[in-house]
């Protein structure tokens, strides 16, 4: 029987464990570049099957948050080549995610303080659609995103080519792969969303492969790059953050992609479900759709347990689980899942900025304790 403790064999990867850590921004290095602290952090988590790191913006372009570390300059490179040495010397794998977040930027991130770009004109205004700067007072914090201006016909080959390049930099940094960020109403969701992107050119949402052509060109220069067996893709069907509406075409535009990644042979498709109010967004009569149109390694992240973290991988709906804030408070994850040690609960105050605070500074399960825990069981 799959547990979720077994070795997997990811394209060339042996993972020790199916369990992946999910990207997560912490919007703690200072000059958007990797340091020595960046490096801690993934190292305490290492023991993780699989790491996949924060976003990493493929361009000043593509950046909506001050203080992540970049992957477009050498000396961001160079900062991103010691986290890889870290995870490596603990004998972890890691994938870069590489990012861009179109319209969910502010004109105080761009360069020459320029409007963001996008599939479209239309800015993100829900709630939630925050970038975050640091304001004019020199403190950071969260603000509403700019008006965006939609990409010309001629420059997404250019924003294409900054994705390759990302990609490139991150084999050159040492990473065992890269996840291109399509999920979570970012740029590459602009394109796919209907409802969001207005285009007319060929990159228009008006058939499935107008609409997907953008995101499979990423795909492509990327595998062009670094490999198909190094190339993941993070997605998010059914997701409405950043002010993505609910669409009719969700299950036929996320099939179809899957069946273009396929005859890829990409490494892996990372399926994020957002969850809504407590509601699962992605069933598992999607997963098992998903399943056929795509052959290759599934990962599911999302308000995920061990019981069901198990049982999706038992049930062969994915094969690899990814787990988000539980991995912030417990660097120690795979060993307090396998023995099913109580979780520390992560410090959301914490989450993005400051300092090792609720970064590098929660402990692992303690030996003592662990010893008290059998005791009681
Ligand atoms: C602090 C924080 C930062 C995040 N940053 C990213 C990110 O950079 N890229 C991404 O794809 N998802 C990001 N996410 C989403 C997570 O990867 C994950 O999908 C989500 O937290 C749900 O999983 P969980 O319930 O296990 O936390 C972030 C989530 C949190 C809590």
């Amino acid at each position: 029987m799959k547990t979720l403790f077994d070795s997997y064999q990811l394209g060339a990867l042996r993972l020790a464990n199916r369990i992946a850590m999910a990207p997560m921004t912490r919007s703690r290095a200072p000059s958007s570049v990797a340091d020595e602290q960046t490096a801690t952090y993934y190292r305490q988590r290492a023991s993780a099957g699989l790491l996949i790191t924060e976003g990493t913006p493929i361009s000043q372009e593509g950046t909506g948050f001050v203080f992540i570390p970049g992957i477009w300059s050498d000396e961001q490179v160079r900062g991103w080549r010691r986290v890889t040495d870290a995870v490596h010397q603990e004998n972890g794998k890691i994938y870069a995610q590489i990012w861009h977040v179109g319209r969910m930027s502010h004109t105080s991130l761009q360069s020459g303080g320029r409007q963001p770009v996008s599939a479209t004109g239309t800015p993100a205004r829900d709630r939630a659609s925050l970038a975050f700067i640091v304001a004019e007072d020199g403190t950071p914090g969260f603000t509403q995103t700019s008006v965006p201006r939609p990409l010309e016909t001629a420059e997404v080959g250019r924003v294409v080519q900054d994705f390759a390049r990302a990609a490139d930099n991150a084999r050159i940094a040492g990473f065992d792969g890269v996840e291109i960020h399509g999920a979570n109403g970012y740029l590459i969701e602009q394109f796919l969303n209907p409802r969001v992107n207005d285009r007319t050119d060929r990159y228009a949402a008006d058939t499935l492969e107008n609409r997907t052509r953008f995101v499979l060109e990423v795909v492509d220069a990327v595998i062009a790059r670094i490999g198909k067996e190094r190339t993941g893709i993070r997605l998010s069907p059914f997701g409405t953050l950043f002010d993505m509406p609910e669409h009719l075409q969700t299950e036929e535009t996320y099939l179809h992609l899957g069946r273009e990644l396929s005859a890829r042979g990409i490494a892996y498709v990372h399926l994020a479900d957002q969850w809504n109010d407590g509601v699962q967004k992605i069933s598992d009569e999607f997963l098992r759709k998903f399943r056929d149109a795509f052959s290759g390694t599934i990962i599911l992240a999302g308000s995920l347990d061990k019981s069901r973290a198990e049982r999706l991988v038992r049930n062969d709906l994915v094969d690899l689980v990814a787990f988000g804030q539980p991995f912030i408070a417990n660097p120690d994850l795979v060993n307090r899942i396998r023995r099913t040690l109580p979780l520390a609960k992560p410090d959301r105050s914490t989450y993005y900025g400051g300092n090792a605070v609720g970064y590098t500074d929660y402990p692992s399960f303690g030996a003592q304790q662990e010893a008290e825990v059998a005791e009681s069981h």
